[in-house]
């Protein structure tokens, strides 16, 4: 959040939220993106528009396995700069172009990719570049359907499947690197690659006018309020259009509050006036509908329609405007601005969802499986503000018998906000406090923020600046000085290498030669917040652009990988702090593309308001379908005291959410759950016991994502990629593959609301058993919604993992019984996972943990119901990035819980009364309520089956036969 504020009005909550537009640039603002934008406004005027870039097509030279090409690329209006294209197509079909300028005054960042990448990708040995006159192509994929076209005059880049084009680079014409030039000044203002001869130097000038523009705007110094960049290094913005002219959705580039089908930017009635920014900045009192960078970017979107789905990454690490429009309903056009860096594009070519979420994760890795607790509920507040503070919350949840496995502490626990250093007048005791919270498995998670305050008696300081790992002035001579919580801050430069060993040593528990965190435990984790980073005194309360980094980069051209990199760190910082390590959990406010290798993210400082509660729900599913599924918002609101109805509704957002934290400023009132009146208090203790039933579902929905990247939050064009009807929806969505589909209440006073079901297909209500039945062309029913219940409806064909026995902490329900819930569908069958392990070690990875399948399946008119090892069937897809051929069902940890058992198994829609229930030969004991069958178009409740502990293990092979 924005300080000076806060320093000032701590005890002042805000009557009216409002943004601070004036700190934060528009495109108009910021020269690159004006000149990006004017580039394509010129464009768009001239009927005779023509990109001057094309391909010396004497240069191609392809790779002796053809797999992959490289060129020299010119621009007509600077013969004498040089470019170079390199263009290759994956194992997995995905393409890369990459384009720099080669031998220029300087050289242009190109790591962006190599912080997002998790290994350098393989080229496919099977494409073939052809080459010839006019350009190159290879054709490849599955069907051999795929087709890339490299044209030479102008340079475009087409990607083609079934000959329709997907994905078109310059097609616009928009591609411009700008190139380092000198600083001319007065009279020897002259291009560089200038022609001797006057009269050629006014016709070429004027030539590159209706390409550049007239003037060199904002080419060498820009100012911003107060602030001036020094710009050492001159123009060298960065822009390309990329256009999906046979897909009319597009979504992505988190994070940005607004919808999930980003609305347009350009165009006659574009929803937005300005392009969507990337530029991580910690925005006070962010607009709940609004194109303005927040505290994340990923580069990444994906392009949709009925027919496929296709993606972009474009692995740049500056500040980036991206203008999208749509010239038809079934088209999209955008036009990317960065304002620094090299040509480095992924084109995923899709063609389902699925496809392009393997695609992107290949690229920038799957999300690390957390920790079990991580997914159970958290307690945060700034600030509990003592020891016994916390206890006393701790006794208060007891009390009240409300589940929660995680407590927070903000800044205030740190003297003087030195992060590690305890403030020892109201934390004396922290390892004992900690102690304490961790005796029935609960975590602490504590806050360490990057900026470090300058006092030599900070041991954390006075090692990185001996060290020389802190980020420099402009200049790169002096260590750089900002404003942050700490006062007079200084700010670790992670991009140094010698900052990583040191950072990873500073949270070792035990006693050792050089300061460490002793006052800690290895239960203890991390939060990282203000990483972006914010920086209260610096431009856009961030960091001036001409900072430099490491290797003598411009913080302009780090700007959004910045945060990634402390995340990073901290997380490796925690695996090793124990032999072996245990998994680690590190939340971070900044991110970018490969950030969900790290940990958690949530949306921020939000505000306490309902458009703030739906909003975040629509941003946590962006950021899913962008790769980083463990996300979540500050359930509460950040900003303000909710009334209880509000507040009851953030939970039911939160306990959906896979990042479930309560969190709130300073300056408000407290709002744990056991504070609340009735019947307030007792409908959030049952949404929390809601969470914690269904961690097993969280759980083995993580276990999917970490293997195939398929994010834990589906919306509907995930899941149903055909169905028009679902393209635009982001307030209802499903949980991983379990068949759960959820819509929140974020409106004030509603008792019921409409769910749109996607299929000819019976859902059941969770709560009450009533069956719906969907259409084909799908359809709209309306479900109760009182304010005791979170809408959702268990999809028919699925089953539900359960546990349901009310615990204090989520380590408490280790040995619990579980509970099946059978959907049956329409042609009565239904299946469902789970997936278990010790919830914190890694030894998983070598074969500890269990995979079921439950499958309930018709056999005649009887009803079948299994329990099937799945990790045995299908050992390579098992774990997170671990391919395990010898898998072993009976490994340490499925004996662990040989004795964990099913205590109930519940059918819905069965159609008729069975004659008996039976595992082995053994009548069990069971109850048959008549209803509405799966089978049937009625609308009505559910007939239901509950079979009573039917004596079979969780882990163990068994088959229930249910004759009818
Ligand atoms: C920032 C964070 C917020 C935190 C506060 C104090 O505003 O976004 O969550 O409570 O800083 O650390």
């Amino acid at each position: 959040m924005r300080a000076l504020s806060s320093f000032l009005l701590l005890t002042i909550v805000p009557a009216a939220f409002a943004v601070k537009s004036q700190d934060f640039k528009t495109c108009a603002q910021a020269a690159f993106c004006r000149r990006g934008r004017a580039l394509s406004a010129r464009a768009q005027e001239s009927q005779a528009w023509k990109s001057p870039y094309s391909v010396d097509p004497s240069s191609v030279a392809v790779s002796p396995e053809q797999a992959s090409f490289v060129a020299a690329v010119k621009s007509s209006l600077y013969p004498n700069i040089k470019f170079s294209l390199d263009v290759r197509v994956h194992d997995d079909g995905v393409v890369r172009v990459r384009m720099d300028e080669v031998d220029g005054l300087r050289k242009r960042y190109d790591e962006a990719a190599s912080w997002a990448l998790t290994a350098e990708p393989t080229i496919s040995p099977d494409v073939k570049w052809a080459v010839s006159k006019k350009d190159v192509r290879a054709t490849y994929g599955a069907k051999n359907d795929i087709e890339v076209v490299v044209s030479y005059d102008p340079l475009t880049v087409i990607l083609y499947r079934g000959g329709k084009a997907q994905v078109v680079l310059n097609g616009r014409g928009l591609l411009h690197m700008e190139h380092f030039r000198t600083k001319a000044t007065g009279e020897e203002k002259a291009p560089v690659d200038a022609p001797a001869d006057d009269s050629q130097v006014v016709m070429q000038v004027n030539n590159r006018a209706w390409f550049e523009g007239e003037e060199e705007d904002g080419f060498w110094e820009e100012k911003f309020g107060s602030w001036t960049d020094s710009k050492p290094k001159g123009p060298e913005s960065l822009s390309i259009d990329i256009n999906f002219p046979n897909h009319g959705h597009v979504y992505g580039i988190p994070q940005h509050a607004t919808r999930l089908d980003l609305p347009t930017t350009t165009g006659e009635n574009a929803h937005f006036s300005d392009p969507y920014r990337l530029y991580n900045a910690d925005v006070f009192e962010y607009l709940a509908d609004s194109p303005m960078s927040l505290y994340g970017s990923i580069p990444f979107m994906h392009a949709h329609s009925a027919e496929s789905t296709v993606a972009i990454f474009n692995a740049v690490g500056s500040e980036t405007w991206i203008d999208v429009g749509h010239p038809s309903a079934t088209s999209t056009e955008t036009h990317w601005i960065s304002e620094s860096g090299i040509l480095d594009v992924f084109i995923m070519p899709g063609p389902t969802p699925a496809d392009v979420f393997a695609q992107y994760t290949r690229l920038t890795g799957t999300p690390a499986l957390p920790a079990h607790w991580a997914l159970a509920y958290h307690q945060c507040r700034w600030n509990y503000i003592s020891s016994d503070d916390v206890r006393d919350v701790q006794r208060r949840f007891d009390a009240e018998d409300m589940p929660v496995d995680v407590f927070w502490l903000d800044i205030e626990y740190a003297e003087e906000h030195k992060y590690f250093i305890w403030d020892k007048k109201t934390f004396p005791d922290p390892v004992d406090m900690m102690h304490d919270v961790e005796a029935i498995g609960r975590k602490m998670v504590v806050i360490i923020d990057p900026h470090l305050k300058r006092t030599d008696d900070y041991p954390v300081y006075k090692e990185a600046k001996e060290l020389g790992v802190l980020v420099k002035s402009p200049g790169g001579e002096n260590n750089y000085e900002g404003w942050c919580w700490s006062g007079s801050s200084a700010w670790i430069d992670f991009f140094n290498p010698s900052s990583w060993d040191w950072w990873k040593s500073l949270f070792i528990t035990e006693q050792g030669d050089k300061w460490s965190w002793t006052e800690s435990t290895v239960d203890t984790y991390i939060w990282n917040d203000m990483n972006e980073p914010s920086i209260f005194n610096g431009p856009e309360i961030s960091m001036p652009r001409d900072n430099v980094h490491h290797g003598g980069w411009e913080h302009r051209d780090i700007h959004n990988i910045n945060g990634v990199l402390l995340h990073n760190l901290t997380s490796q910082a925690l695996m090793s702090r124990t032999d072996p390590p245990r998994r680690p959990f590190v939340l971070t406010r900044s991110f970018y593309a490969g950030s969900q290798r790290f940990g958690a993210m949530w949306t921020g400082d939000n505000l306490g308001t309902w458009e703030h509660m739906a909003v975040g729900v629509k941003m946590v599913l962006v950021n899913n379908i962008g790769g980083f599924s463990f996300a979540g918002s500050d359930v509460g609101g950040f900003f303000g005291n909710p009334e209880p109805e509000m507040l009851v509704r953030w939970y039911g957002v939160g306990i959906f959410s896979p990042f479930f934290r309560a969190h709130a400023h300073i300056d408000t009132k407290r709002r744990e759950p056991y504070l609340l009146d009735e019947p307030y208090k007792s409908i959030l203790r049952s949404l929390l016991r809601l969470r914690y039933s269904l961690l097993p579902v969280w759980y083995t929905a993580f276990r999917e994502t970490s293997v195939t990247g398929l994010p834990v939050l589906r919306p509907h064009w995930v899941v149903f990629p055909k169905d028009e009807g679902g393209f635009s929806l982001d307030d209802q969505y499903f949980l991983g593959s379990s068949g759960l589909l959820v819509k929140p209440i974020t409106d004030k006073g509603v008792t019921e609301t409409s769910i749109y079901l996607p299929e000819d297909q019976v859902y059941y209500d969770y709560y009450s058993y009533e069956a719906y039945r969907g259409a084909s062309k799908g359809k709209n029913v309306t479900v109760p919604a009182a304010l005791d219940r979170v809408p959702f409806l268990v999809r028919g064909g699925s089953i539900v993992p359960t546990r349901e026995r009310p615990r204090r902490s989520s380590m408490l329900m280790k040995r619990d019984p579980f509970t099946l819930r059978v959907a049956l569908d329409t042609s009565g069958a239904a299946a469902g996972e789970l997936y278990l392990d010790d919830g914190e070690t890694f030894s998983h990875r070598d074969g500890k943990f269990i995979w079921r399948k439950f499958v309930a399946s018709k056999q005649h008119k009887d009803l079948r119901i299994k329990s099937v090892d799945l990790a045995a069937q299908r050992p390579g897809e098992a774990v997170d990035g671990v391919a395990l051929s010898n898998y072993n069902g009976a490994n340490d940890f499925a004996k662990d819980i040989a004795t964990v058992r099913v205590e109930r198994v519940v059918v819905f829609g069965l159609s008729t009364k069975p004659k008996s229930v039976q595992v082995g030969g053994k009548e069990l004991y069971w109850e048959y309520t008549p209803g509405v069958a799966s089978d049937t178009k009625k609308q009505g409740t559910a007939s239901v089956l509950v079979i009573k502990d039917p004596g079979v293990g969780v882990s163990s092979d068994w088959e229930i036969a249910v004759q009818v």
